[in-house]
């Protein structure tokens, strides 16, 4: 695992979804399922995608007490995905739960990421509606530690946040970043945006593209282009 290109699949259906991954034709990307997907089509959609042989990370964020977000990880283990999440302010005790909860009887488990502050949130927002007035690299730090000390495997974060990550809290410790646009493109409701190369010359362990590829006329072409800047 490491240094992929996500393709996070915000698409409304398993119908959308399925015909766009068939532009791929012999590539196999690592795909994102997030809430609109799974929450309109469920499991089934995971095992349509695995039996396509292809990775998935399910993005469904969960943050909740920590017997809630436990009982929910026991039972999406039983997917075999190779990614999923909970959001970093749930608090430690959250995600030793959603880790215990993850763990299969033999010990294996899915890679498990923290969501630390979301890519579309800035230092203005923070500070007006969350009250929290640190500096963003430090409230990110802090997320990212306390998730390591859980035993979660990495975070979810911007890529300007990648090198800081590695550097302090360790450099195995995952960095998967969403927030990238090429220098030519829309930024749309991301703030804190980063290209392909850039984020990995930061030290992105993997990046997450949404709109500018599955809003792309060639996803194909695209996903290829975020390959070669950011893997090869
Ligand atoms: O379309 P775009 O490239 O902005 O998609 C980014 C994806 O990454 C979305 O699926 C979004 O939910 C997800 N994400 C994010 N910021 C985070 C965590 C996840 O943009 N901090």
């Amino acid at each position: 695992m490491g240094k992929d290109v996500i393709v996070a699949c915000d698409f409304p259906s398993a119908k959308a979804t399925l015909e766009f991954l068939d532009k791929f034709r012999g590539a196999s990307p690592f795909v994102k399922i997030g809430m609109e997907l799974f929450y309109s089509e469920g499991p089934a959609i995971v095992r349509e995608i695995k039996s396509r042989g292809m990775k998935i990370f399910l993005d469904l964020k969960l943050h909740d007490i920590p017997n809630t977000v436990g009982s929910a990880m026991k039972v999406l283990s039983n997917l075999g995905v190779d990614m999923t999440n909970v959001h970093a302010a749930g608090g430690s005790a959250m995600m030793t739960s959603a880790l215990n909860g993850l763990t299969k009887p033999d010990g294996s488990r899915t890679l498990l990421i923290a969501v630390t502050q979301l890519t579309s949130t800035n230092e203005e927002m923070m500070r007006k509606e969350l009250l929290i007035d640190k500096p963003l690299p430090d409230v990110v730090e802090s997320y990212a530690r306390t998730a390591q000390g859980a035993g979660l495997d990495g975070v979810v974060c911007s890529p300007l946040e990648s090198g800081i990550i590695h550097e302090k809290v360790g450099s195995s410790f995952l960095t998967v970043t969403p927030g990238i646009r090429f220098a030519d493109g829309d930024i749309g409701d991301q703030s804190r945006v980063t290209t392909p190369e850039l984020a990995k010359k930061l030290g992105s362990d993997y990046i997450v593209v949404g709109r500018p590829i599955t809003k792309a006329e060639d996803p194909l072409k695209v996903y290829e282009r975020c390959m070669a800047d950011f893997v090869s």
